[in-house]
């Protein structure tokens, strides 16, 4: 990655890369699972809360840091502090983990483009099609491999900015067309009340799993607390707007994820009814509701492919900005050159992929916490290792460095209306609250104690 440093023009060039890091299977297909999981309104009302608070004062740290030492996540920490270098360790360790299932995903999606092109639309749409599908010991395997060989080939040939630019016309057309999708679906009788539920807040649901599942969420989607935004803020030339550039990013980023939850949580309550079982069907929600929308509509098989492809250009941006990050790392650490260190992860993320795969299907019964491969990979990289990298950020920020050697950074090229709020969400808000919310959550996911 480094012959790219400081390449991008200016901020448009600048937005658009974050933000197709940052927009992907995460906005698609985690949030509205989530949101529907946890109750929906509380959900979203959490998210925004967050997104810009804790989200806005995060995403501005990193970039500025990145900026001001032009030095990707490990390098950066510890050019500021010696003795904080192993926080930027840390956070490599989350895209690592992250990749392989990321990839299973990216394959479910991959197999519903080919259904969908090739005529079984109708199939797909069925009760128990995405079960059978991804419970099946060797195809959803097949298709795991060809997207993270995808990923592998186009970081390996160095053509990711053509990807890019295929991209930039394509996630036009995706917000577009999910639009289109929530404003069919929220037509449909008995979408109304799913609607309601999305939006509404019912604060009994609220607890601090939902707290800790939406912060975990924003990170996520965001590509926070994993050392992605710092590389990307390295590469930032120092006269860009980098206070706006953060709200532009969190603004589409967000967006998205809104209008995917619009799209799929009304279908369930069209074609699932709206009882726990059908909302809290998890990982799998989307690929099951949404060809049953694409059934229901004249021409839906041709927008269904339409809608699966855009989404696999979205997983594929991100899934590529994921690999670089972790071939430049092992690139630099390992004193491998590019090709090597392509295999390596390469290796990496079969040996992680494979069990994920599995673990939604034969392996099933394997589990560690009570939780499947699969999810187990999700919980401890969201709900464990980023709140961590996050909160150690904000120390680092807020008691080492102090926030005003980014506070310069940021006003080197910004007006920074939200300083206020920067530094007291950096300082005290955020530290506190992330502790709390992973103390107690942590507890309740080992079956501890209930909060
Ligand atoms: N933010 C991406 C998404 O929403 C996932 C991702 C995380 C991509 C980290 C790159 C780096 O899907």
């Amino acid at each position: 990655m480094s012959e790219k440093r400081s390449s991008f023009t200016g901020k448009v060039g600048f937005v658009m890369a974050a933000a197709g890091s940052a927009v992907g299977l995460g906005n698609i297909w985690r949030f509205p699972y989530l949101a529907a999981k946890y109750g929906g309104g509380i959900f979203l009302l959490v998210y925004i809360i967050i997104a810009v608070t804790f989200g806005y004062a995060l995403m501005s740290a990193e970039i500025a840091i990145g900026r001001k030492t032009s030095l990707s996540a490990i390098g950066a920490f510890r050019q500021l502090d010696k003795r904080f270098g192993f926080i930027g360790y840390l956070a490599s360790v989350v895209p690592i983990i992250i990749l392989p299932y990321y990839s299973v995903i990216g394959g479910w999606v991959g197999k519903y483009v080919a259904a969908f092109c090739t005529g079984q639309a109708h199939a797909a749409a069925s009760d128990g099609y995405f079960t059978a599908f991804t419970s099946a010991p060797v195809e959803p395997l097949i298709w795991f491999c060809v997207f993270i060989g995808i990923t592998a080939v186009i970081v390996l040939l160095g053509v990711d900015k053509g990807i890019e630019k295929v991209s930039k016309i394509m996630m036009p057309i995706l917000v577009a067309l999910t639009l289109f999708v929530a404003i069919y679906t929220a037509c449909m009788p008995g979408a109304w009340e799913g609607v309601l539920y999305y939006i509404t807040p019912d604060f009994n649901k609220f607890s601090a799993t939902t707290v800790l599942a939406a912060m975990g969420q924003l990170f996520y989607s965001m590509s926070l607390a994993m050392g992605i935004m710092i590389t990307y803020g390295s590469y930032m030339k120092k006269d860009v707007d980098l206070e706006s550039a953060v709200s532009q990013i969190e603004i589409f980023d967000t967006g998205i994820a809104f209008l995917a939850g619009l799209m799929v949580i009304p279908s369930v309550f069209v074609f699932s009814g709206g009882n726990e079982e059908a909302l809290g069907q998890g990982p799998g929600l989307m690929f099951v509701t949404l060809p049953k929308v694409f059934d229901n509509m004249t021409g839906g098989s041709f927008i269904g492919a339409a809608f699966f492809i855009l989404v696999l250009f979205a997983a594929l941006t991100s899934s590529i900005s994921l690999m670089e990050t972790i071939v430049s790392i092992f690139q630099d650490k390992l004193h491998v050159g590019r090709k090597m260190s392509c295999l390596i992860v390469l290796g990496i993320c079969l040996l992680l992929g494979v069990p994920s795969s599995l673990g939604k299907g034969i392996w099933n019964d394997i589990t560690i916490f009570g939780m499947d491969f699969f999810d187990f990979c999700d919980f401890i990289s969201n709900s464990v290792i980023m709140p961590i990298v996050a909160f150690l950020t904000c120390i680092f920020v807020g008691y080492i460095i102090k926030p005003q050697a980014l506070v310069e950074e940021i006003e080197g090229s910004s007006a920074f209306r939200r300083k206020k709020l920067f530094i007291v969400v950096i300082k005290y808000i955020a530290p506190v609250c992330i502790v709390l919310i992973l103390i107690s959550s942590i507890l309740d996911t080992l079956g501890i104690v209930t909060i």
